[in-house]
């Protein structure tokens, strides 16, 4: 694993919504380079960067039209290494996102594939033998083409899926085995895409969809097998490359060489638990339950140890903001336990200053509901609230109209604010080896329906609990044999250990070294 990922903290950056420097009221490359201080003065040292490359956006970049090309409206490819050579200077890495299940319908090697003519192309998405085969089981595009055949799509009717064959062959006279000259010849095209932007200076990349490749797949073998295929590429030419997968399944996705896996809002982690349901864990109701999460993730945590991390995002472009059901305390407390957790963090742009979730925001780019946490990032007072100086009319997204809305201006220059928190907790983070990424987990409280949560994170030079209580009523529970050493960090009043019980004050964390 390369080493800088013990120390990463992550910023999602979507560029739509970042910051807007030629007023045609959609970010650009240019506006994130101006904002690189602003990054590295939250605490973080890597951007996972949303597709850039030239799409028609349909699914907002994530049908990708060439992978190998900038799209114009964000600036050139000149323009993104540039952004790369900047943020290196700043002690900034770059993950760029890589969409290896499917590309759009208007990418070249689709347009071939559709022809009736055979070429090097024809089997590099999946196409049925005959239009007549639409077996229901497979999202397939009927219909559509000159070539007589149907295709499957991954994701949105604009996203034919990419050919990297099939494991259980149900339907012999159109699928494919993985092992397949044209299918390994997909995963060699993806590899190439992946040496373009290693070359030019990215750092790695966040993976789309990452276990969809293989079909006909039930227990992910043989995308397994894939991924450790990439994995052996990326260590012979780019040691240095870091992966992170969108798998939701670290079991998995660390078995296939992913150095990190994102926990998500599906799948099976319990994510959604903490911050995403009626009644989130980090709620001052006090109705919360963190128990199914901490479970799944002991056992993810034990199935991986020393192969990867486990990575918990405050958000990100497809789910609702954090603020959708959190307040700002609330969001505070979140963040003590986002950024005290092994595995790189990800904050998600925007969320450090408490941007709301903007419900019945309408659909832009294939968003859907999830253009509600899309909106321009707000940077200050002034027309647009500092993203761009367009028409407000012309803008990609409109900026939540709320006056009060939070922006990076007032939250810097506020010492209660979720930004100052934030920037607190990355400090403390980087100032003890055992809260980074690789130091060590272990919950010693974590019942059904009940607070406080607790936890251990230690290393061979230091063992430190972390304990938090969103609820709006002090928690306590019995823990043997520790003695609170020195506090290191507390959001409300502190937490006492008296004759083997730990209480933790109403709404308040306490980190501290035992
Ligand atoms: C997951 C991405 O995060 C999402 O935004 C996209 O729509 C789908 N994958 C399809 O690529």
């Amino acid at each position: 694993m390369p080493n800088w990922l013990n120390d990463a903290v992550f910023y999602e950056i979507y560029p739509q919504s970042f910051c807007d420097t030629n007023g045609d009221g959609i970010g650009d490359i240019e506006g994130i380079i101006s904002k690189l201080d602003y990054v590295k003065s939250l605490g973080c040292n890597a951007i996972w960067l949303n597709p850039i490359y030239d799409s028609p956006f349909m699914d907002a970049g994530y049908d990708v039209r060439n992978y190998k090309k900038v799209a114009e409206r964000y600036g050139t490819n000149d323009d993104l290494v540039r952004l790369f050579d900047e943020a290196h200077k700043k002690g900034i890495k770059i993950l760029l996102d890589l969409v290896p299940g499917h590309t759009s319908d208007q990418h070249e090697w689709f347009l071939e594939a559709k022809k009736a003519a055979k070429s090097e192309y024809s089997n590099r998405y999946i196409f049925t033998k005959s239009v007549w085969d639409a077996p229901p089981q497979y999202r397939m595009m009927c219909g559509l083409c000159e070539r007589d055949g149907n295709y499957m799509v991954n994701y949105f009717s604009s996203q034919p899926a990419l050919n990297y064959g099939f494991h259980e062959i149900t339907h012999p006279e159109w699928q494919l085995p993985c092992d397949h000259p044209d299918c390994l010849a997909t995963a060699e095209a993806m590899k190439d895409v992946m040496r373009f932007w290693l070359n030019m200076g990215c750092d790695g990349f966040r993976v789309d969809m990452a276990q969809s490749l293989v079909k006909g797949d039930t227990d992910s073998k043989a995308t397994i097998a894939l991924w450790q295929d990439f994995r052996a590429f990326l260590n012979k030419e780019f040691p240095e490359a870091a992966m992170i997968s969108e798998w939701g399944q670290p079991d998995k996705s660390l078995m296939g060489g992913f150095h990190m896996d994102f926990l998500l809002h599906f799948g099976p982690s319990h994510y959604n638990d903490l911050f995403r349901v009626e009644e989130p864990f980090f709620s001052r109701k006090g109705t919360g339950d963190a128990s199914e999460f901490v479970k799944t993730y002991e056992e993810n945590y034990a199935k991986t140890e020393g192969k990867g991390l486990i990575c918990i995002p405050s958000g990100n472009h497809d789910m609702p903001r954090i603020s959708q059901r959190l307040d700002k305390k609330e969001i505070k407390l979140a963040f003590s336990f986002i950024l005290t957790m092994p595995g790189a963090p990800f904050i998600y742009y925007g969320d450090e200053i408490g941007m709301r979730h903007l419900e019945g925001a309408k659909s832009v780019e294939g968003g859907f509901e999830r253009t509600a946490s899309r909106s321009p990032m707000q940077w200050n007072s002034s027309v647009n609230a500092g993203f761009s100086a367009a028409d407000p009319e012309n803008l990609y997204i409109p900026i939540d109209s709320d006056v009060n809305r939070p922006t990076v201006e007032k939250a810097v220059n506020d010492s209660d604010s979720i930004y100052n928190e934030v920037r607190k907790l990355i400090e403390l983070r980087q100032a003890h080896s055992a809260l980074k990424s690789n130091g060590k987990i272990e919950f010693l409280y974590a019942e059904k329906n009940a607070y406080p949560l607790v936890y251990r994170r230690y290393d061979d030079n230091e063992s430190i609990i972390v304990a938090i209580n969103p609820s709006s009523n002090a928690a306590s529970c019995r823990i043997s044999g520790l003695n609170i050493k020195e506090i290191l960090y507390t959001n409300g009043d502190a937490a006492d250990i008296t004759d083997g019980v730990l209480t933790v004050p109403a709404e308040s964390v306490s980190v501290f070294s035992v």
